[in-house]
């Protein structure tokens, strides 16, 4: 049976109580939600995305105050980036405690969590009275879900309720730092909070080790090669002089291009006539997602973006994409 669609708190949180699946809006993307403390309804998110268990979820709280239902304590770094940039697009992974089913973080010691910047998110926790994990609402590996329709588009028969909460406002997954052990936070994930608001914040974060630049491709968790691929070939191009003229060649470029390249090409998706990264990346996936579905595309070419703000998660999932 096709999810439910609506737009009903009560029941979205009642699905979540019962053990159900619930898609629901954040402020980055759609999250696929499961009560966390759930054993069974957690492994339905992974069955429901074919997401392999080694990949570990984020739990999602309605308030800090919930920590200490989830992790063991809040080390002075944590509680400082809490302070200024919860609820929003930052992920934090700290010691979980022994009710985190190890499902939920494939094994591993530390837990990933976040309050999102959703008010209807915040609500529909609150509401369910549990911790909700949920990964994006994506089959694994593929576009991450920025309306309600993406998410029924591609998940419809393997969930039973999305919760509309309209399109997300960021449009790239939350940063996701790793707070333990001790030392300097380690950024798993570009995302939706930048890197300079973090480092403007607690000072120099690192990165993975064994990376040697943002869009080195890993395999520790978070950091899987490839993900958020559309179904076409994709391509990422320095410049939009190098690619290939043919109508069925798709372009996904940050601001218009010139005259000679609209005719050059069988579509292109412009993120923002301005150039603004933070409203490119609220396009980003939708756009990829046009270029995907549109029949007289065969292979789509991406431009990068400059490597600032937004542009380090965007040019992190280009890379995943183009893999
Ligand atoms: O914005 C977001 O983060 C969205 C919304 C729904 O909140 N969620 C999301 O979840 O992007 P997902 O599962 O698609 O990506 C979560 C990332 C994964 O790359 C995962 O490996 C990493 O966070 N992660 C989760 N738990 C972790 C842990 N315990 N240790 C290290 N990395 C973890
Ligand atoms: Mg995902």
């Amino acid at each position: 049976m096709p999810a439910e669609l609506t737009t009903d708190l009560n029941r979205a949180a009642e699905f979540l109580r019962r053990g159900e699946l619930v898609a629901f809006a954040t402020e980055t993307v759609y999250g696929l939600g499961a009560n966390a403390l759930d054993v069974r309804a957690v492994a339905r998110v992974f069955a429901a995305k074919q997401r392999p268990f080694f990949d570990p979820l984020i739990v999602h709280l309605s308030s800090a105050d919930e920590l200490n239902t989830v992790v063991e304590d809040v080390p002075k770094i944590a509680r400082q980036l809490i302070d200024q940039f919860w609820p929003g697009p930052l992920t934090l992974v700290l010691t979980k405690k022994e009710i985190v089913p190890d499902l939920v973080t494939a094994g591993l010691p530390g837990v990933a969590v976040r309050v999102p910047d959703h008010p209807q998110a915040r609500e529909l926790i609150r509401r369910s009275g549990v911790p909700v994990a949920a990964p994006s609402a994506n089959p694994f590996g593929r576009i991450s879900p920025t309306t309600a329709e993406h998410v029924l588009q591609h998940l419809g028969n393997e969930i039973d309720l999305v919760l509309d909460g309209g399109p997300c406002r960021i449009g790239v997954e939350s940063t996701v730092l790793q707070i333990i052990p001790e030392g300097a936070p380690v950024l798993l994930r570009p995302g939706g909070l930048t890197r300079e608001a973090i480092e403007a914040e607690i000072g120099p974060i690192c990165l993975p080790e064994g990376s040697r630049n943002e869009s080195e491709s890993q395999t520790a968790p978070g950091q899987l090669p490839k993900h958020y691929a559309p179904q076409k070939k994709l391509i990422v191009a320095e410049d939009w002089r190098h690619i290939p003229a043919g109508s069925c060649v798709g372009v996904l470029a940050l601001t218009f291009l010139c005259r000679e390249a609209s005719e050059r090409f069988g579509h292109i998706e412009t993120l923002s006539a301005t150039g603004d990264l933070n409203e490119a990346a609220s396009n980003f996936f939708a756009a990829l997602r046009r270029l995907d579905d549109n029949q007289k595309i065969e292979v789509i070419y991406a431009t990068p973006f400059p490597a600032h703000g937004l542009g380090l998660a965007l040019n992190d999932r280009l890379a995943r994409a183009a893999r």
